[in-house]
């Protein structure tokens, strides 16, 4: 999975597809979408337009956590597969866990995914660590990722030191926690020493602790600076200050992930 992909969430309609035409041009390999996001048809619009060849690009779908028996499971593949004009999804995630449907019922869906090659790797997302220790010991698939929030206000180095034992990759989302590290002033003294910008060395220290990180970015500017962050290597020290700035400051917590 490619380091660095493009997060969609809240791109819809003709600015989605003119954005992610624009992200696969410039060199992004990388996207990150859901069914719940109601752009897959979108994206699957900018796959066709683009000149780039499928296998070149890396699609991260999710299945939304109201859908997740077996049943439900296979049908929302197949719509995803329809919508984004494609025959394979490079990883399925679960989107949200949900108490209600047993984890075991989700798998037996994604093992009849996997067979029939419709889906090339698996993982989770929204999992805590008790949560995804359930879904290690029942699961005869490998859990490849485990996607969500990370940035340098919501450090989750338990989860994270947990995922790496295990091979799953961790990939961050909202990596730049809304925007809200463009006026730290920590991260902008280290972006002065490293002639970057504040969010370019945020996205450095996800991809240097072995993360994955999908922001989103509509404008060509964001775009083009958000793929800069790929050449900047940050200093031990300089991983270490930003390890430091960690508040606990989580800013998706939906009612249903409360279990
Ligand atoms: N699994 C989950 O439950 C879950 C939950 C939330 C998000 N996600 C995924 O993660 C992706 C990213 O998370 P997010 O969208 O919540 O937050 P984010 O990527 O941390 O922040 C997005 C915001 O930052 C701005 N931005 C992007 N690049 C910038 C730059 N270089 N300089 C200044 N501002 C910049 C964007 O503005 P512009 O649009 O104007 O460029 C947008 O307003 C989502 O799109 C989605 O794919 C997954």
């Amino acid at each position: 999975m490619p380091a660095l992909g493009l997060g969609t969430w809240k791109l819809n309609g003709a600015q989605c597809r003119h954005t992610v035409l624009n992200a696969l041009s410039m060199g992004y390999t990388h996207i990150d979408t859901a069914a719940a996001y109601d752009n897959e048809a979108d994206i699957g619009a900018a796959l066709r337009d683009s000149s780039i060849n499928r296998t070149e690009i890396f699609i991260t779908t999710k299945i939304w956590y109201d859908s997740l028996s077996s049943y439900d499971v296979e049908k929302e593949c197949c719509n995803s597969l329809q919508k984004l004009r494609t025959d394979y999804i490079d990883l399925l995630l679960i989107h949200w866990p949900n108490k209600n449907i047993p984890i075991i019922d989700t798998l037996r869906g994604f093992a009849v995914l996997f067979d029939k090659k419709l889906v090339r790797s698996f993982g989770v997302s929204n999992f805590t660590l008790p949560l995804l220790k359930e879904t290690l010991d029942v699961s005869n698939l490998p859990i490849c990722v485990n996607q969500v929030e990370f940035h340098p206000f919501l450090n989750q180095s338990e989860l994270l030191s947990y995922c790496g034992q295990n091979n799953i990759t961790v990939t961050a989302y909202a990596p730049i926690a809304r925007g809200r590290v463009l006026k730290d002033p920590v991260i902008e003294q280290i972006a002065k020493e490293c002639g970057a910008t504040t969010i370019q060395c945020c996205l450095a220290w996800l991809r240097q602790k072995g993360m994955a990180a999908i922001p989103k970015a509509s404008s060509e500017a964001h775009l083009k600076e958000n793929l800069g962050s790929l050449k900047i290597n940050l200093s031990k020290e300089q991983i270490a200050k930003i390890d430091s700035l960690d508040k606990g400051e989580r800013l998706v917590n939906p009612e249903w992930a409360k279990f």
